[in-house]
């Protein structure tokens, strides 16, 4: 279990705005790697990235407007790897968070994508990197704020933006505080009690809860219905035979 005192000492650092940048996570990465300029909470945003990067080597279209492109460095002093797997949750639940008080309700598609409607609202990219002073994690994360079709053609699954549900407009510079509000009083959470602090609001808001869905792992193919998360926050499946299975790390998961 982290430190109890660990959560309330987590706050996020003014942004760093950029015109351009390749990837605002492999911008954060560079610099810790080159000269371990890693403070805790750094935040570097841009309005444009030039390659955005998505998981699994996917590209993340960030076309100037569209949304909200940042990435943020935290240190995970005295967190093992398996705990720091679930930061990406406390994240999502951070941007539902966000969108809920703009009265979008969401639900986070286990890891680390938050759903609006019938699409993809947030996605988000966790990766640690290490020098000589220690290992940090780099958080990117990639909020559809306006409207965009190249958008949803470039993460190949239908994505919807915030302004598809309120028909309005958003300037990701004013937006940037609030998300960061909701997501720095997650990571407080997350902190201070563990995956445990987080894991019922998640689950309240999984998509597919006691859906049958199919997941591609990297042991396999898994088909059952998803029956909630354990304690390490793994995904918990019911089989059709009555047999329950975790995963762990997933690669493509789809309704049935
Ligand atoms: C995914 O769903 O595949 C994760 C997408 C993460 C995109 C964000 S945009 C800001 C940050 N910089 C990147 O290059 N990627 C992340």
């Amino acid at each position: 279990m982290p430190d109890a005192g660990a959560g309330a000492m987590f706050s996020f650092l003014p942004p760093e705005w950029l015109v351009a940048i390749d990837s605002t996570s492999s911008e954060i990465k560079r610099r810790y790697l080159e000269g371990g300029d890693g403070p805790n909470g750094l935040v570097v945003a841009a309005e444009r990235q030039t390659a955005g990067r998505g998981r699994m080597g996917r590209s993340w279209v960030s076309q100037p407007g569209a949304g909200l492109f940042f990435s943020f460095l935290l240190r995970p002093d005295g967190l093992t790897l398996q705990q720091l797997g679930t930061l990406p949750m406390a994240c999502a639940l951070g941007v539902a968070d966000f969108l809920a008080a703009r009265g979008v309700e969401c639900q986070c598609k286990w890891p680390n994508d938050v759903l609006a409607g019938a699409g993809k609202i947030c996605g988000i990219l966790s990766e640690t990197v290490a020098n000589s002073a220690g290992r940090v994690l780099v958080v990117g994360m990639g909020v559809n704020l306006n409207p965009d079709p190249r958008v949803g053609q470039a993460i190949e699954q239908a994505a919807v933006a915030l302004g598809d549900f309120t028909e309005e407009r958003y300037d990701p510079r004013e937006v940037l505080p609030d998300v960061l509000n909701a997501l720095a009083a997650r990571i407080r959470v997350w902190l201070a009690e563990g995956f445990d602090g987080i894991r019922r609001d998640f689950v309240a808001r999984l998509w597919g809860m006691e859906q049958p869905v199919r997941v591609r792992t990297p042991k396999g193919t898994e088909e059952g219905q998803i029956a909630g998360l354990g304690s390490d926050g793994e995904l918990l499946l019911r089989r059709a035979d009555g047999t329950s299975v975790a995963v762990h790390s997933v690669a493509a998961l789809e309704p049935v």
